[in-house]
């Protein structure tokens, strides 16, 4: 049992294999939060608490008149309500059609189940064995009826815990939801630093540390998407942790939308963090006897540093997200077709990417936008999907068949929540587009949002997909999205829920790709939103990888996967070798190097194969081998980053469970002449086992070197010195096996 509840029902201790998580409702009944960190016993924490009357921190009314060292300003809060007295960043907002927005929560019960919780509509992480516990907490506000239940889905292997909330008007009156977390949580001792991943599109998840001084701070996002700007994962980590020292906290929120992740230290010095759908896009009118589910947030801690917390989210993402026939299948290697012709093709030219990359070991041709409808810019067409068969010369089928021949599976790209005012389905249906009444929508990419709020909206891109997937032809679905929303309103919500829109939008999201991905379990759906601008736990669940970027010049690369590598599994990361130079930045790399970084992801291709040389070709040709015979290692091997980009070699490792065989990748930028050495430390082996370990091309006799045989040990404490890079941009691969002891 994971979960002990002790103190007649009162104290309440969730452990993992690792960590201990402790509330306690007090004697007033307020659920204070007693500890979060490495595994401890079952004492109640709360002791430690120092009560003091402090002035401007008062106190509820049935306690300030014989202790005014009590105050809900102070203590650590399980869930804060706003306007009782706890003046930090808070969790709840209420509104009553008195105008009221004083929240009171108290204890009210609590329940213990089997296995992990659902939620309806949303993505929650699930086991298949039935493995984990769940304690749910009722809270009560007993003069406006709402009823609060805190939800905790434990999983003791991995250290997670997953929380949520499910909000009940059981009062006589409306109530409006100004703000609802997924989660609050107060550590009331030491500092922490902030680690949070920033961008812009085409650079995204870039690390920013900064220490969490008195305050708030916050990182989130408005635009109805995750976003490339901010993303819904943070790490709280004592001062000087790294990779492999210091305590840490994660904390992944499980949503595609608007979301806010708050931090603040108090006048205590308390650190308080928590995470929800963003308030200033939110507001939730709950009719008596209405209820509404909130988003699940993931939730770890670690004793030794980043390494072990990614561990824990790869882990759990790879194991507990991601669903269906994907989740063990791994994706076929590739290749797009957006980087090689973008909107200029025909179907005999796709053919003969598709057949040349074929003979070059590559199995799925991607045919990327442009392929429907009239569209042959940006400008027009989205929404109308049909396909455009004097363009392609032939039919979808046709194509398809075309390709099978070769043995060649065929991919296809959507961009279902868009819509074009130069589509035949805007001409019909002008009001299925997102934008505010009497007011002219802003665009971005030339381009409306449909509005997915409405059931009509989401039937019709249901059966307009199906229609095409139905053929049974297509093997992998491009799931696109490229502008954020704004103009939020939709004309068949009631103005009283207008504030209702961005969730309601993500609700229907949900509900299509649910839809799609349940009726089509042998599609591979890969997610994308310009790129990695909707890159969240939340996708994970319907769309097993998600291109990380539209970015693909491989040294920006290093910095954009390492970012998105803190949460995210590489098998989640779509990463392909395009053209040098590179259309992004112009940069001039070798293949080999494109190849290189591109491995730490779902490997593919975004290039003309047919423009690249003999020499070019063959070495496609290994580079497709070598991936099909680690295959296993990298899509789940355990990933370490070796050495961050903010150093001259950027490496990381995957090794795998058995601790037999590891890859090392190394790339060089920004070198200096007379260097210094490269060195880093190898992860993950075992100390007493003997490794060969051999500089690699895409096969072993490749490059003229010779094996060194090293223990573990040796790999690991003493590390593992890098060649001198040629040039700017070069790159290694170091494969390492265990050999029997003579
Ligand atoms: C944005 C995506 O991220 C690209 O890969 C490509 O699919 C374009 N959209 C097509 O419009």
């Amino acid at each position: 049992m994971s979960i002990h509840v002790l103190e007649q029902g009162r104290l309440f201790c969730l452990h993992t294999k690792n960590t201990t998580y402790q509330m306690k409702a007090d004697t007033y009944g307020y659920l204070l939060h007693t500890y979060y960190g490495k595994r401890i016993d079952d004492t109640d924490y709360s002791s430690q608490f120092l009560m003091l009357d402090r002035g401007f921190s008062g106190n509820p009314y049935k306690v300030g008149k014989f202790d005014r060292s009590y105050s809900l300003d102070t203590l650590p809060q399980e869930y804060p309500g706003f306007g009782t007295g706890d003046f930090r960043s808070t969790a709840l907002m209420v509104r009553e059609s008195t105008g009221n927005k004083t929240v009171e929560l108290t204890f009210h019960t609590y329940e213990v189940m089997d296995g992990l919780y659902k939620i309806k509509g949303l993505p929650a992480a699930y086991s298949e064995d039935g493995e984990g516990e769940t304690l749910v907490i009722t809270l009560r506000d007993k003069v406006n009826g709402l009823k609060v239940l805190l939800y905790y889905g434990v999983l003791e292997e991995e250290d997670m815990i997953f929380r949520s909330v499910e909000l009940w008007n059981e009062g006589s009156q409306k109530l409006w939801l100004e703000k609802a977390a997924s989660m609050n949580l107060d550590l009331p001792f030491f500092d922490y630093d902030l680690i949070s991943f920033y961008g812009r599109h085409n650079m995204e998840r870039n690390v920013q540390r900064r220490q969490i001084t008195y305050g708030q701070m916050s990182v989130g996002s408005t635009r109805g998407t995750s976003s490339h700007q901010q993303n819904p994962f943070v790490i709280l980590a004592e001062e000087g942790a790294t990779e492999e020292y210091g305590r840490c906290y994660g904390l992944a929120f499980l949503y595609s939308g608007s979301f806010l992740i708050e931090a603040e230290k108090d006048q205590t010095g308390l650190t308080r963090v928590n995470c929800g759908i963003h308030p200033d896009d939110f507001t939730w009118k709950l009719e008596v006897g209405e209820s509404l589910e909130l988003p699940q947030v993931m939730l770890t801690y670690c004793e030794n540093g980043f390494t072990e917390l990614s561990h824990h989210f790869h882990q759990t993402i790879s194991e507990h997200i991601i669903r269906g026939k994907w989740k063990r299948r791994k994706c076929p290697i590739l290749i797009n077709n957006w980087e090689a012709t973008y909107f200029d093709f025909d179907g005999e030219k796709l053919l003969q990417i598709a057949n040349q990359a074929n003979h070059l070991g590559i199995n799925l041709f991607v045919l990327d936008d442009g392929w429907f409808g009239e569209r042959d810019d940006d400008d027009c067409a989205l929404g109308d999907w049909t396909a455009n068969t004097e363009k392609l010369g032939c039919t979808l089928t046709e194509l398809s068949n075309k390709l099978w021949k070769n043995h060649m599976r065929f991919g296809l790209w959507f961009e279902p929540e868009a819509i074009s005012e130069d589509s035949d389905l805007y001409r019909k249906h002008p009001d299925w587009a997102v934008s505010a009444p009497d007011r002219d929508p802003a665009l971005a990419r030339n381009q409306l949002i449909l509005d997915f709020t409405r059931k009509d909206v989401r039937k019709y891109i249901i059966s307009s997909i199906s229609e095409i997937l139905s053929s049974k032809k297509i093997h992998y679905v491009k799931w696109d999205m490229n502008r954020s929303i704004c103009d939020k309103f939709s004309n068949r919500l009631p103005k009283d829920r207008q504030g209702e829109f961005s969730h309601r939008y993500v609700l229907g999201l949900y509900e299509v790709l649910e839809k799609l991905t349940s009726k089509y379990p042998d599609v591979l759906f890969e997610g994308c939103s310009g790129g990695g601008g909707r890159f969240d736990a939340g996708m994970l669940f319907y769309t097993p990888q998600i291109w990380c970027s539209d970015n693909t010049d491989p040294i920006n690369r290093l910095k954009i996967q390492y970012g998105t590598s803190f949460c995210y599994p590489p098998r989640t990361m779509g990463a392909h070798v395009s053209a040098s130079p590179n259309h992004q930045t112009g940069r001039k790399t070798s293949l080999k190097t494109r190849a290189v970084v591109a491995m730490a992801g779902t490997f593919g291709y975004e290039l003309n194969v047919l423009q690249l040389d003999e020499e070019e070709q063959s070495e496609i040709d290994r580079q497709t081998s070598f991936v099909k015979s680690f295959s296993d290692l990298l899509f789940q091997g355990k990933y370490y980053r070796l050495s961050s980009p903010e150093e001259v070699c950027t490496s990381w490792e995957f090794c795998d469970e058995e601790q037999k065989e590891a890859l090392v990748f190394a790339v060089c930028y920004g070198i200096e002449a007379n260097t210094r050495p490269y060195h880093v430390r190898v992860k993950g082996l075992a100390e007493d086992v003997l490794y060969k370990v051999i500089e690699t091309g895409w096969n072993n006799e490749e490059l003229d070197t010779d094996p060194i045989y090293l223990p573990g040990s040796v790999l690991m404490h003493a590390g593992l010195t890098f060649p001198v890079p040629k040039e700017d941009g070069d790159s290694f691969i170091f494969h390492i096996k265990a050999v029997s002891k003579e």
